[in-house]
C-alpha cells in the first residue's frame, strides 16, 4: 500500500524523487522520506510524519545532493505514523538504506535474531529488519547481500536499496508487491506504479516475484534466486502524461468521473471490429463460451462489478454465475463446478487477496480470465487470460472510471453470451459513452443537492437487483471519501429490519431502474418516509411513478434496465465527492485508505 520510488542518473536526485512520490501518494500519505547518497560517498537521509509537503518543506531546510537515491511515501501498517517509522530504514551504521513495500510476516523473529546479533532497532516497523540483515550479509557485494537477505523474508516486499560504498548502483526486488523499472538514455528509475515514470519515459520493464535487478545509470540486470541472469523485454506504456496530471481539476476524483464517456467509449471500442460488431480475441471467446459457470471475484468496488454482472449475465445469457468476494474466496472451501471459468476483476491487478485467489484458483485447474485497467500488473501476468479496460490511470483512491469500465467489459462478456437480443443489446453498449456524458453535463444539480444534504449522518441507499449491487458501490463510495455512516439494503430487505435505523434524520436515495420493481419500490420509498427520512429517487427519464412520493427525483438517460449501473454510479460518485468537498475532506486521499491493497 506504500509507494517506493528510485532514480540512479546523472541530474540531481531529490526533485526527481519528490516529484515521483508525489505522484504515488495516492498509496499511502501517513509519512514520507528519502535517502540520497553524496557525491562523497555520504548517505543522507530526510524522512517525517504527515503528508508529502512537510518531506517537501524538510528537503528544503535541509537539502540533499547526489544523484542516486530512493523515496518512500507510507500507508502504516506496523507501527504509528511517525518519524523514526518512516521509511528509508538504515542500518546501524547508517550506510545502507532501504524502501520497502510490504508486509515482512516473520519480522518478529528476524528482530529477535538481529538483536541477539547485538542490533538495536530504531523503529517499530517491520520493514527495519530488511536494512540490518542486507547490513549483516553485506561483504562489499550489494547484489548477493540483497539476495542473501530476501532468501530470509516471509511476507511480501517490494524493496530499492542504496549503499554508500557503492554509490553508482541501485539494487531492487520484489514478491508480491508491485515494481516498474523506467529506462532512459541516461537514468533509470523505479517506481510501484507508471505515473512516476511518465515524465521521464515510456519505456519499462517489469520484475516478476522473486527476482532482483541491479541498476545503474545506463544499464538494468535482472536475477533470480540462484543468481541466474534473466533477459527482459523491454515495454512501451501507451499512457500519456496528461492522464496522470489533474489538468485542471480539484481533484483526480473529478477528473476521473468526467472522463468516464471516453473510458467507456475506448473501452467499448477495444471490443468491436470495424463494422460495429462484438469482437473477442479467439482463445478468450472460446474460453468464455465454453463455459457452464462462471464464478467472479474481487475486492471492494471491484465486487459490486462482480455482482451486476451475476445479474446481467444470468438473465441474457442463463449461464449459472456464482459471486463471492475475493478475501472470502481465497479462504472457503471451494466446490469445482463442470466447467467452470473464474473472471478475477481488479482495477489495479495488485490487490493481495485477488491475487491469492487466483493462485488457489489455478492450484484447483480452474481456468482464469483477469479484467484489469494497468498493463503488466501482476494479475495479468499470472491469469490464464486477461481482458483490459481502457480507463487510463487512476490515481484517486475511491475507484470511479475503472469500476464503469469494469461493467461496460462484464456487459461485453454478457453480450457476448446472449441467448437473444444481442444487437439491441450492442446498440444500448454503444449508446452509453454519449449518455454518460449527457448525465455529466448535469453534474451542477447533483452539486447544488449535495451542498443541501452533505451534513446528513445516516445515509441509506436502497434497490432492487443490480441497483442493489449499485447501491452497495454508492454506499461505499459516500463512506469512504465523506466519512458518512452509509449503508445499503436490497429493498425488500428493508422490513425485515434495517427500518428501525430510518429517522427524520435519514436520507435515503432509492435507485429505480428496474421498470418491473418501479411499484415496490414505490411502496418502500413509501415506508421510510413514513419513518421521517428524506427520499432522494434516482431513476430514468420520463418515469412519473415516484413524482408524488420521492422529495427530490434525479432522471439518468434511458437505456437497458441491466445497463442502468453505468449511469445511476455516476450520480452517487457525483454525491460522493461533492459530499467530500463540502465536509472540507481530501477526496483524492481519505484517511486511512490507500488505492492498492498490496497486504491482507
Ligand atoms: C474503491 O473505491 C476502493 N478504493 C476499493 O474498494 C477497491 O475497489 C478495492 O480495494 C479493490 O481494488 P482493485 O480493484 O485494485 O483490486
Amino acid at each position: 500500500m506504500c509507494g517506493i520510488v528510485g532514480y540512479i542518473g546523472k541530474d540531481a536526485s531529490s526533485q526527481i524523487l519528490l516529484d515521483a512520490l508525489r505522484r504515488l501518494e495516492y498509496r499511502g500519505y501517513d509519512s514520507a522520506g528519502i535517502a540520497v547518497i553524496s557525491e562523497k560517498r555520504k548517505l543522507q537521509v530526510r524522512k517525517i510524519k504527515g503528508r508529502l509537503s512537510n518531506l517537501e518543506l524538510l528537503v528544503q531546510q535541509k537539502p540533499v545532493t547526489g544523484s542516486c537515491g530512493i523515496g518512500h511515501t507510507r500507508w502504516a501498517t506496523h507501527g504509528e505514523p511517525s518519524d523514526l517509522n518512516s521509511h528509508p530504514h538504515t542500518d546501524v551504521s547508517q550506510s545502507i538504506a532501504v524502501v520497502h513495500n510490504g508486509i515482512i510476516e516473520n519480522h518478529e523473529e528476524l528482530r529477535a535474531w538481529l538483536e541477539k546479533h547485538h542490533v538495536d532497532f530504531v523503529s517499530q516497523t517491520d520493514s527495519e529488519v530488511i536494512a540490518h540483515l542486507i547490513d549483516f550479509h553485506y561483504n562489499g557485494d550489494l547484489l548477493l547481500a540483497v539476495r542473501e537477505t530476501i532468501k530470509r523474508l516471509d511476507g511480501s516486499y517490494a524493496i530499492a536499496v542504496v549503499c554508500e560504498e557503492q554509490p553508482d548502483l541501485l539494487v531492487v526486488a520484489r514478491k508480491d508487491s508491485p515494481l516498474v523499472i523506467g529506462r532512459c538514455d541516461d537514468a533509470t528509475l523505479i517506481a510501484s506504479d507508471v505515473p512516476p515514470l511518465l515524465s521521464h519515459t515510456k519505456k519499462v520493464q517489469y520484475l516478476n516475484d522473486l527476482e532482483i535487478a541491479v541498476l545503474t545509470k545506463d544499464d538494468v540486470k535482472i536475477y533470480n534466486l540462484d543468481g541466474d541472469e534473466i533477459k527482459r523485454d523491454i515495454e512501451t506504456i501507451e499512457w500519456n502524461m496528461e492522464a496522470a496530471e489533474k489538468c485542471g481539476y480539484e481533484h483526480f476524483m473529478l477528473k476521473e468521473i468526467c472522463e468516464q464517456p471516453k473510458a467507456l467509449g475506448d473501452t467499448l471500442r477495444h471490443k468491436l471490429d470495424k463494422q460495429g460488431n462484438l469482437v473477442f480475441p479467439q482463445d478468450i471467446e472460446t474460453m468464455i463460451k465454453g463455459a457452464k459457470h462462471l464464478l467472479i471475484t474481487g475486492c471492494g468496488t471491484a465486487y459490486h462489478a462482480a455482482m451486476v454482472a451475476s445479474y446481467v449475465i444470468e438473465q441474457v445469457a442463463s449461464v449459472p454465475v456464482e459471486v463471492v468476494i475475493a478475501s472470502e474466496l481465497r479462504y472457503k472451501t471451494h466446490i469445482r463446478k463442470e466447467d467452470e471459468i473464474c473472471i478475477l476483476i481488479s482495477q489495479s491487478g495488485e490487490t493481495a487477496d485477488t491475487i491469492a485467489t487466483l493462485r488457489m484458483l489455478k492450484s484447483l485447474g480452474i481456468p482464469t480470465l483477469a479484467i484489469t485497467n494497468v498493463v503488466g500488473c501482476t494479475l495479468s501476468r499470472e491469469a490464464d487470460k486477461v481482458m483490459y479496460t481502457q480507463a487510463g490511470p487512476e490515481i484517486a483512491v475511491a475507484s470511479t472510471k475503472a469500476f464503469t469500465t469494469q461493467l461496460l467489459s462484464l456487459f461485453t462478456i454478457a453480450a457476448l453470451l446472449a441467448k437473444a437480443e444481442q444487437s439491441a443489446l450492442l446498440d444500448a453498449l454503444k449508446n452509453l459513452p454519449g449518455q454518460a456524458q449527457l448525465l455529466l453535463d448535469r453534474l451542477e444539480d447533483i452539486q447544488r443537492f449535495a451542498a443541501n444534504q452533505f451534513n446528513k449522518t445516516k445515509v441509506f441507499f436502497m434497490g432492487r437487483l443490480v441497483d442493489y449491487a449499485i447501491s452497495l458501490e454508492s454506499a461505499l463510495k459516500l463512506k469512504e471519501i465523506s466519512y458518512t455512516h452509509s449503508e445499503a439494503f436490497a429493498a425488500g430487505e428493508l422490513k425485515h429490519g434495517p427500518i428501525a435505523l430510518v429517522d427524520t434524520s435519514t436520507l435515503v436515495v432509492a435507485l429505480c431502474t428496474q421498470p418491473a420493481l418501479y411499484t415496490k419500490m414505490d411502496s418502500n420509498i413509501k415506508e421510510v418516509k413514513a419513518r421521517g427520512a428524506t427520499a432522494l429517487v434516482i431513476t430514468f427519464e420520463e418515469v412519473h411513478t415516484f413524482d408524488h412520493t420521492a422529495d427530490m427525483i434525479f432522471r439518468i438517460p434511458k437505456t437497458h434496465p441491466l445497463f442502468s449501473p453505468i449511469l445511476s454510479v455516476i450520480v452517487s460518485q457525483l454525491y460522493a465527492y461533492y459530499c467530500s468537498v463540502q465536509k472540507g475532506n481530501d477526496p483524492d486521499k481519505p484517511r486511512n485508505l490507500a488505492k492498492s491493497v498490496t497486504v491482507e
